[in-house]
Formats: structure tokens, sequence, C-alpha cells
């Protein structure tokens, strides 16, 4: 089998470099190792950031988005027992969407059921070759078939566990990480919203999010120890926690239902670089991670396969690799702004058992900062829409 782009991974990633390359006239080939059913159901973050919604409505994939994602145009820090709302439209002009990112998925898949374009579902043993040669391929077991694909490039979209990465030279790589001591224990709600607007919680006890899904099911985060377990969490227990966590002075409670899903995840940051080696090109969670509190981790895939899908473009209709070759450069001056502030935010706002009361009072004393100035709060509010 031959194509012109070999994707491995049917996440966000691979599957919209797949969409944008076959809207350029480009072919590809997505090979996944999940189910198409487990990849549409698997629970994970779920905010766009203007640029992304911008353009999956662009490349049109975004009618469900709009239709069914929840359109918000500010959010609330909420800590020492008071909401402050941070004004995305009034600060930026921009706004997000809350999404889940399996709806994504959806989308994607079937614009490329739709276009006829190659996905191959549930595939095992999956390995590059010649990714340093203009002539690479890779191979993979499909249905108990062993079947190999040659391609002009490799597009390695398989997320932080895959094989990609690993398969990268070696020779002057250097990866950049830090693990945080703290997980998100996190619940899907049978319950209408809370609040009209995402909620990010400073308190003693640990950070806490209400973040939402639809008018029916709602979205619940708050800060764990990352090797506890789901099992050591009664409902009762857990709307307590959120209870603490939230309560404030307005007399505002969040709004209790029936809890369907529990989850922990851990936190880190990571980048690996660079992003690309010879025809083998990273993109997304497989060349870096960042933790939830920013909300950027599926824009960050988007924004990369966005410049990668623009660099294969012009080497087909330009026969020039200019673009390609400057790759890693373009993608990561985004990464790491985006890490930088979801960092920023992650320190912010989460309890670390190691701080001193000094240090304790200084980041209260940050977040009061955000919210009283204009200009520290556009400054959030700009990283948060990815108006940059
Ligand atoms: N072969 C084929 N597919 C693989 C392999 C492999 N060896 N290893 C992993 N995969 C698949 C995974 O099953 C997954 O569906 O690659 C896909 C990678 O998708 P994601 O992990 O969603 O990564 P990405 O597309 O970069 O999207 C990043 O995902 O984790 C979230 O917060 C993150 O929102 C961000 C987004
Ligand atoms: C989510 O709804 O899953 C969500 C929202 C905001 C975040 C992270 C996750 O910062």
């Amino acid at each position: 089998m031959r194509t012109q782009v070999a994707i491995i991974g049917a996440g966000p990633a691979g599957l919209l470099l797949s969409h944008l390359l076959h809207l350029q006239g480009i072919e590809s080939v997505v090979l996944e190792s999940r189910t198409r059913a487990e990849i549409e159901s698997t629970i994970r973050a779920g905010v766009l950031e203007q640029g992304t919604m911008d353009l999956l409505n662009d490349c049109g994939v975004g009618v469900r988005m709009r239709a069914e994602g929840a359109l918000h145009h500010g959010f609330e820090l909420a800590f020492d027992g008071r909401r402050h709302r941070i004004d995305l439209l009034g600060l930026t002009g921009k706004a997000i969407t809350v999404y889940a990112q399996h709806e994504v998925i959806k989308d994607l898949v079937a614009a490329r059921d739709a276009a006829g374009g190659q996905m191959f579902f549930g595939v095992r043993e999956v390995a590059l070759h010649g990714a340093d040669t203009d002539t690479p391929a890779v191979s993979f077991e499909h249905g108990g078939q062993a079947l190999r694909i040659d391609a002009d490039f490799i597009a390695g979209c398989d997320g932080f566990h895959g094989i990609a990465r690993p398969a990268m030279a070696q020779q002057g790589r250097q990866d950049y990480q830090r693990i945080y001591p703290f997980g998100w224990f996190g619940i899907l709600v049978e319950a209408p919203p809370s609040a009209p607007e995402l909620i990010y919680a400073r308190h003693e006890r640990g950070f806490a999010l209400v973040s939402t899904r639809s008018p029916t099911v709602q979205r619940m985060y708050f800060q764990c120890d990352p090797k506890d377990s789901v099992d050591n969490w009664s409902d009762d227990r857990i709307w307590s926690e959120l209870h603490a966590r939230l309560e404030n002075r307005e007399g505002w409670r969040v709004t209790e239902g029936k809890i369907f899903q529990k989850n922990i995840v851990g936190m880190r940051s990571f980048v690996s670089t660079p992003m690309q080696s010879g025809r083998l090109f990273l993109a997304g969670d497989a060349a870096h991670i960042v933790p939830p509190t920013g909300a950027k981790g599926m824009n960050l895939a988007v924004s990369d396969v966005r410049i990668l899908a623009r660099g294969i473009e012009q080497f087909y209709r330009q026969g020039s690799d200019e673009r390609l070759q400057r790759y890693t450069g373009d993608a990561l001056k985004r990464v790491w702004r985006a890490e930088y502030f979801s960092w920023w935010m992650t320190s912010m706002l989460h309890t670390f058992d190691d701080a001193s009361p000094f240090q304790r009072e200084v980041q209260r004393a940050e977040l009061e900062n955000v919210v009283a100035s204009r200009a520290l709060a556009t400054a959030l509010a700009e990283n948060y829409v990815g108006a940059f």
C-alpha cells in the first residue's frame, strides 16, 4: 500500500491533520490502535479556544460544535469565599467553546469517512522504517494480516505513550519535564449546570473546577493525590469535598446529581525536542503535555497540525521543504507559551503540601492581583482564549 502521509494515532492531532491534508488534495492513511467505539467515547478535556473553533468552522467540521457546544464569554476565579469574573470577550474580543474532545473526534472521523478517508482501527505492532530516508514506511497488523504502507512522510500523532517519539533519532534530543505532586479527580454528573460559566477555585483543601458538558451533564474536578483510587471516594465524600472547596459567601452551592463516571489523572508538563527527524514529524501529546489547568492540551494538538499541514502542502505545491524544516521552531513557540501559561495557572490555583505560610499568602495575593488589575486579567484572558 502507498500513501503520501502515514499518520499514527486517531486523536485530535492525527484526525485533523488527515482532514486538513485532504482539503489540500493530499492523501493520508490513519492507523489507530484502539477501536472506533473507544476513541469516540473516551472522556478527555473539553475547552476549544477561539482559534480552534475558527479552524474547525473554516474546515467544515464545526456544525455540531456550534449547535451542541457551550459558547462561553468568560469564566470565574474563586478564592477566599468570593467569585471574580474574567470577561474573556470584553478583554480580548474572543471566546471559548466547551465541547468534549470525543465529540470533536466523532466529527472528524465522520468527515474522514464521508470523504472516503482511509482509517485502520485496532491495529497492532506498529513499527516505523526508514524515517531518516526519503522513502519511509510503516508496518502493522490489522485483522490478523501483516500490512505495510510506504509513504513520503510519517506523522507521529500517537499521544504521550506512543511509539513515534521513541523512534526519533536520539542524538541531540532534549526532553523537559515537571511532574506535579497532585492529580485531578474528575466526575461526570447528571445535573443542570451549577453556574453559567466555568469556575476555577483555589481553596486550602485544594483546587476545584466546575465545568460543563451539556444542559444535563456536568464535568467537575478536584485536586487529589495522584496515587489515590476512585474506590476510596464514595459519592457522598465527593460532594462534601466539592461543597467545602467551592462554598462561597454569597450562599451559592454546587448542584448535586447522579455521578456516573469517576477518574483520576496525573499532572505533568513535558516538552520533547526536536519535533521532527528526517521524514518523521511529531504533533500533539506525542511531543508535549500540559497540565489541564490552562485547558490547552487539545488546542496545542490543533495548532501543531495546522503548522505541519501547511509545511506538507508547501512541499507538494512548490517542491520546497522550507516550512517543514522550520516546523519544530514554529510549533514550539506556541507550545512553550502554553507550557508557561498552564504551569502558571496550575501553580496559582493548587495547594502544594510543602508550601510555607509565606508562599501560601503570596499565592493568594497573586490571585488578588489578577482580579484587581485589568492588565493582569487581560494577560490571563489572552492566554486562555489563545490570542497569540
Ligand atoms: N499505534 C497506533 N495508534 C496509537 C499508538 C500506536 N502505537 N499509540 C497510541 N495510539 C493512539 C491512541 O490510542 C490515541 O487514540 O494515538 C491516539 C493519540 O491521541 P491523543 O492521546 O488524544 O493525542 P493527540 O491527538 O495529540 O491529542 C491531544 O489529547 O490527552 C489529550 O489533553 C490532551 O487534549 C489533548 C489531546
Ligand atoms: C473540562 O471541561 O474537561 C475542562 C475544562 C477546563 C479545564 C480543563 C478541563 O481547564
